[in-house]
């Protein structure tokens, strides 16, 4: 599959994004450790969060959708799950890849995980080395390292006090789920804060959870069964934003847009940009969310960097390195060697496409540096598989001179299917075309 992108004039009007992919996760694999029924409004109908409900399927939670997004999951507690009947296909996942180990840690009985060729990549070894220490036995490719996996838990995990070397929410919540069953409690203690999404979601299912400063502790005990309402995805509003604030004079609204601090480095940095963002209608539901204006305009270059910054707009660099082709001047972002084990290597697959599209980029181990405030122009790109490098380009196309063509897009699927619908609506054009 394709995308074919025409430039566009301006996005207008507004829009809500689909449900946050972290909060959805964890809204599956609590509800199937919980006791009782939880019922979630909004989940992400995208390929990672289905292959998260199936995991949960397939070990015994049951599972009723009622309408779109909204879903039933029935939980038997800790002890409620059992043994798959074969192996889990966590695609190309690394959310359920790494948390659903979390769950396993727990399990007294054998499950295999395995995932995509992107998947299959990925490290494993920072979350099997934590789960081996609470007592779970994971063997596996590269040393135990690497999917395909096979995991044995015990009924009664071993209460670790771990320092992880990664600020990785998917290290910590592995270790916090894990420690549901531990006979003692837990902490974890990150280099910096991550997303916090596991800890507020575990509280409302009635864990102890409690956070000093990088410090999480769990203390044991059992979930029970609660209503979760997923808001809207702040990683695939960035998208939106970014060509809002970069293409042409319109402006555009998105609605119920997830704002957890842990999570809006996004909207710092584009501030630091000169983008314009308006903000209104703040609730919160468990998770804080609000609507954001932007109108387009200028925008100035920046750093990014930090170990306080970089993990809180980790998966949104790929659409800021757009951001910054576009804003005259010297963009560096830097601290951020993570991206090379996302579902690409993002630094290079950056500096790789758009310097097809005619733009200044520089790779560094940890980073980049991007010259922008020249138009870029259309090429023949691609994704390499990874949703938001495909979602990035596009973004990049839509303001660039002529037509681009962006190869292997069918991973858009993961995360936001309706990605170019909802452009093409805000553009009032068919401004991304989809083509077998
Ligand atoms: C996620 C955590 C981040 C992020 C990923 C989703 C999560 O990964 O990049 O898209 O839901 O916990 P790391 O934990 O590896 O930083």
């Amino acid at each position: 599959m394709r995308f074919r992108v025409r430039p566009i004039a301006r996005l207008q009007g507004e829009a809500e994004v689909p449900g946050d992919k972290s909060v959805s996760h964890r809204a599956a694999l609590l509800g199937a450790v919980a006791e009782g029924v939880s019922e979630v409004q909004g989940y992400l109908e995208a390929e990672d969060c289905l292959r998260t409900l199936s995991a949960v399927q397939a070990l015994g939670a049951e599972v009723t959708r009622k309408a779109p997004g909204h879903y039933r999951v029935a939980g038997g507690g800790l002890r409620g799950l059992s043994e798959p009947g074969d192996v889990i296909d966590c695609g190309n996942s690394g959310t359920t890849a790494r948390l659903l180990a979390g769950v396993l840690a727990t399990q007294p009985f054998w499950t295999m995980l395995t995932g995509d060729a992107s998947l299959r990549r990925r490290p494993m070894g920072r979350i099997a080395e934590p789960l081996r220490a609470m007592g779970a036995t994971i063997v596996g490719r590269a040393d135990g390292t690497r999917l395909p996996l096979a995991i044995r838990g015990t009924a009664s995990t071993t209460a670790v006090q771990y320092a992880t070397p990664v600020a990785s929410a998917q290290v910590k919540s592995a270790i916090l789920l894990a420690g549901l069953a531990a006979e003692g409690p837990v902490t974890v203690t990150e280099p910096a804060p991550s997303r916090d999404h596991s800890e507020r979601m575990l509280r409302r299912f009635g864990a102890r959870v409690v956070t000093e400063d990088r410090t999480v502790t769990l203390t044991p005990g059992p979930l029970r069964a609660t209503a979760v309402v997923v808001p809207g995805d702040i990683s695939s509003a960035a998208f939106l934003l970014v060509a809002g604030a970069t293409v042409g004079e319109g402006r555009m609204t998105l609605h119920r847009v997830g704002v957890n601090p842990t999570r809006t480095g996004v909207l710092d940095v584009l501030e630091a940009m000169g983008a314009r963002i308006q903000t209104a209608n703040a609730a919160d539901e468990g998770e804080p969310t609000i609507s954001l204006t932007v109108t387009a305009g200028p925008l100035r270059p920046t750093t990014i960097g930090g170990p306080l910054l970089i993990p809180r707009l980790i998966d949104e660099i790929p659409v800021l390195a757009v951001a910054a082709t576009a804003a005259a001047g010297v963009t560096v972002v830097r601290d951020a060697r993570e991206l090379r084990v996302k579902e690409s290597d993002r630094i290079a697959a950056l500096a790789r496409e758009l310097v097809k599209m005619g733009a200044a980029i520089e790779e560094r181990p940890d980073g980049m540096v991007v010259t922008g405030g020249r138009r870029l122009h259309g090429a023949a790109l691609t994704s390499g598989g990874d949703h938001r490098m495909a979602m990035a380009l596009a973004v990049a196309a839509l303001g660039a001179e002529g037509e681009t063509i962006i190869e292997d897009v069918s991973c858009v699927a993961t995360s936001f299917p309706g990605f170019a619908a909802t452009v093409n609506a805000l553009a009032g054009t068919t401004a991304i075309e989809v083509e077998p």
